[in-house]
């Protein structure tokens, strides 16, 4: 399965969100879309909106950027997985390096979120990725790895077949620098194996997210082991993201 997603960060006003979302289920066919399951990321604020908005026979799904590990309580400012799947969401994004990084997210932290997103029926989208001291110290697969295996320690392995993984490697996060397509295939072939090896099974999509336009989809999207994009900048703009939707399809 193929999956493109698009994560648009804190970005785009409500009229904004909804043109956007406008263009793309007008360009997104089924004919476009073929077998790539195509999924957008807004703001929380947007969420209910969006899914207003889209037909019944889209072909968009809708996802939250984060949520909490408890169904309700005294958090201030936050969302529960419980709240996004009343709101019609299909899935949430789950520890991106974003929230690692300003909000302080641990690994034990995220395996929570991941856990209870799971029993509320929203498909978990798990990003993991190093930082740019660990990819020049030689660290970086069994750091990805770690972070990896500690997110999804909490689950069987039935529960493992609703999990997207997203590897983001931090250094090439929102600064034109994409990993290549040898770097990309090495992470995921390796987690692939540690996945089989460790939890038994493999066949979970992995995608790959980090600077990842049109003008480079391609070379990364042949790749054997990568099975989508978790796109930032790009998801932005209509055209970038239905491009990016058909290189996927024809990869
Ligand atoms: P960019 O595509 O802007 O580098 O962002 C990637 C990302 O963080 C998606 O979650």
């Amino acid at each position: 399965m193929k999956f493109l997603v698009g994560n648009w960060k804190m970005n785009t006003t409500p009229e904004e969100g909804m043109a956007l979302l406008e263009e793309l289920s007008q360009g997104l066919t089924k004919e476009v879309v073929g077998d790539v399951r195509v999924v957008v990321a807004p703001p929380s604020l947007h969420l209910i909106p969006v899914a207003d908005a889209l037909l019944e026979n889209s072909q968009i799904e809708i996802a939250a950027q984060n949520c909490h590990y408890e169904d309700f309580g005294a958090y201030t400012g936050e969302i529960s997985a419980q709240m996004l799947l009343h709101s019609e969401v299909d899935a949430v994004i789950l520890g991106h390096s974003e929230r690692r990084q300003y909000f302080s997210e641990t690994d034990d932290f995220v395996a929570l979120k991941v856990k209870n997103a799971i029993k509320n029926h929203l498909i978990p989208i798990v990003c993991v990725g190093e930082k740019l001291e660990q990819r020049n110290t030689g660290t970086f697969l069994e750091d990805t790895w770690s972070q990896l295996s500690i997110a999804l320690s909490d689950l069987s392995k039935d529960e493992l077949e609703d999990v997207i993984i997203a590897y983001e490697p931090i250094w090439a996060i929102g600064t034109g620098e994409v990993a290549s397509p040898e770097q990309v295939q090495q992470m995921h072939s390796f987690l692939r194996r540690k996945l089989k090896e460790n939890m038994g099974r493999d066949d979970m999509p992995i995608l790959y997210g980090g600077s990842c336009k049109p003008s480079n989809a391609d070379e990364i999207f042949s790749q054997n082991d990568v099975d989508g994009g978790l796109i930032g900048g790009a998801s932005l703009n209509a055209e970038d993201f239905m491009l990016l939707v058909e290189k996927l399809k024809n990869s």
